[in-house]
């Protein structure tokens, strides 16, 4: 090695030692007498220390090295009189004897430091500098710490790692393949994965029991904070289990990820919440339970009493918000504008104010007297003080209207302990859904989710109601994670694909080498696959899984650094047999 220390390491104890450190010059000052550089390396920060009276020639030469130069310094760590005790290595500096300058470096487009001048765009370009600032460096070495202890916990639980293919054909998960032309047969496309999902089930089929992969899955769907086009899954599948077994098998692996990852002992079973409540009661099937304030439905309180608006829709329901009675016009303007947003689709708010001297003010008073707004009061777990919240509208509508009111109520109020984690499993989902511009059913999960055994007779008479035997993992409001025990039996799998509208010539095309797999003693299998990105995200405490993707694509779904998507020559299309109309 270059080196025989790294620049997060020397401290008082190393004091006299002769050392030798390799790394970049992140800033230099210039004292006249002295020169002080800090250099940088992954590890850490230490100072340099260049004295003009005991080495003029050196201490001249470190004046003309730049920001981001590559050196190594040679020399005697000494205890520092100007101790900075912010950072680890700051007791101790090196009186530099020699150095080299292994590289230089052109000024950097923006100052590589924990808070820098470069904004985002730039920052992305020059991903490669962003990566050696400290908070986008902690990141990334969190993932890393995340993926090892993810594969010890998955390791000492007997799984085995398998590699499947990138180039496949399309796997239905709900977004639009991506897609890769054969140059040797022309016409012909390869799909990306949009996850392992049909190569796990027949790894079960081989017998390989227990598999799990850390694996790269491609979507090509709209962009948000929590979604990339390329990103990684924890991707496990289990043979000759039910669903229970799954869950176990899960939580234990969260549970290991809390303690080695947050220091956090989570020892309580995960809560696990049907998916019908979820709705009921937060709005969204992955609710944020780290706060209370829980919808209440009060559709039977409120219609039928002459307000029109009230009597012509499928529900009616509401939060309060305890001691909010004291809401002024403008802070109810403001809520109203939030939930009228096109994003939340709600067309209005209605207040009541609980106020403090019993007395009730709201914005229906021309249509309910005191009597009934009390009534909803105590439906809604409303005492004096506080300020009830109610839309109206199309059921499903309403409830994701309010999952976002109340979420916004829970940070507004700071009822958000950040420093908390809430895990819960939401199960039963249903299997399908109904697609009102497709007319058909479309699968809930994806196709392979079994039904749960009690609903089996609801596909013929009302699929719309049949449970999936899925799960997904919610903590503090992200989906982390979802699986489902799948079929494994030939003739549900054709019934299933028939529910769907494939006909069986479409499915076998599609599905046949799954299909036929079943034939040859397929086992009872179910799995889970995980949103690492979005994990690792969580633990790191920010909302954009960009922050902790080395190289990720921008929310335009480019990469401005390599310049990507990008025009193929015509060289190349001609070899594809590709022709690109409409550039
Ligand atoms: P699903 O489609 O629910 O299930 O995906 C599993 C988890 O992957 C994460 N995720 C994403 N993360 C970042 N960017 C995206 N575009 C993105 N899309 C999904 C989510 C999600 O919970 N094959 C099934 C799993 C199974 O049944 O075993 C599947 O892929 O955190």
């Amino acid at each position: 090695m270059l080196r025989t220390h790294t620049c997060g390491e020397l401290r008082l104890s190393n004091k006299e030692r002769e050392v030798t450190l390799c790394g970049w010059v992140q800033k230099s000052r210039d004292l006249g007498g002295m020169t002080f550089i800090d250099m940088r390396d992954r590890y850490g920060i230490t100072q340099l220390v260049f004295n003009m009276e005991t080495n003029a020639g050196l201490c001249n030469k470190a004046r003309k090295i730049g920001r981001e130069y590559v050196i190594c310094s040679t020399g005697i760590v000494n205890e520092r009189s100007n101790k900075n005790l912010n950072i680890p290595t700051g007791e101790i500096e090196i009186e530099v004897k020699e150095f080299k300058v292994l590289n230089e470096s052109e000024v950097p487009p923006f100052t590589i430091e924990e808070k820098t001048d470069g904004g985002e765009e730039l920052r992305m370009k020059f991903r490669y500098l962003d990566l050696r600032r400290k908070p986008v460096k902690k990141n990334i070495i969190l993932r890393y710490e995340m993926a090892r202890e993810v594969r010890k916990y998955l390791d000492s639980k007997d799984f085995i790692e398998v590699e499947t293919p990138a180039l496949i054909k399309s796997t239905p998960e709900g977004a639009r393949d991506f897609v890769v032309p054969s140059r040797l047969k022309a016409g012909e496309f390869y799909a990306l994965p949009q996850s392992p999902q049909t190569f796990k089930q027949l790894l079960m089929i081989s017998g390989f029991d227990k598999y799990f992969q850390l694996v790269k899955c491609f979507r090509d769907e709209d962009f948000r904070a929590d979604r990339q086009p390329e990103f990684t899954q924890i991707d496990c599948e289990m043979s000759f289990v039910e669903r229970n077994d799954i869950l176990e098998t899960f939580e234990g692996l969260a549970k290991h990820l809390f303690l080695e990852i947050k220091d956090f002992d989570y020892t309580d079973a995960f809560p696990r919440l049907l998916y019908s409540e979820a709705i009921e009661k937060y709005g969204t099937d992955k609710p944020d339970t780290r706060f209370e304030m829980l919808i209440q439905d009060i559709t039977e309180l409120a219609k039928g009493k002459g307000f029109k608006v009230f009597d012509s829709v499928e529900y009616i329901g509401g939060i309060c918000v305890k001691g909010g009675a004291g809401y002024s016009r403008k802070e109810l303007d403001t809520l109203t504008d939030f939930v009228r947003k096109p994003q939340i689709g709600a067309a209005g708010l209605i207040y009541v104010k609980l106020n403090n001297d019993g007395t009730v003010k709201s914005s229906v008073d021309k249509f309910f007297n005191e009597e009934e707004l009390k009534k909803w009061a105590s439906n809604m777990d409303g005492k004096n003080g506080d300020l009830l919240l109610v839309l109206a509208g199309e059921r499903k509508k309403t409830l994701y209207a309010l999952s976002k009111l109340r979420l916004e109520m829970g940070e507004k109020l700071k009822l958000i302990d950040k420093n908390t984690f809430a895990p819960l499993w939401i199960v039963d989902f249903p299997l399908l859904e109904w697609d009102d511009e497709t007319h058909r059913y479309h699968a809930m999960h994806h196709p392979f989710t079994s039904a749960i055994m009690d609903d089996h007779h609801l596909f013929v008479t009302d699929p719309g109601k049949i449970r999936a035997n899925a799960y997904d993992l919610v903590i503090n409001g992200v989906e982390i994670g979802g699986g489902s025990i799948r079929i494994h039996d030939k003739q549900e799998q054709a019934e299933m694909f028939r529910l769907l509208g494939f006909s069986d010539e479409e499915a076998e095309k599609q599905f046949g080498f799954l299909m036929n797999a079943f034939k040859y003693g397929a086992p009872p299998h179910g799995g889970i696959a995980f949103g690492f990105d979005r994990w690792v995200a969580l633990f790191g405490g920010s909302d954009s899984i960009r922050d902790y993707i080395a190289f990720p694509k921008n929310t335009a779904g480019r990469d401005v650094m390599i310049d990507t998507p990008s025009v193929l020559s015509d060289e190349q299309l001609r070899e594809l047999s590709l022709k690109v109309v409409n550039k």
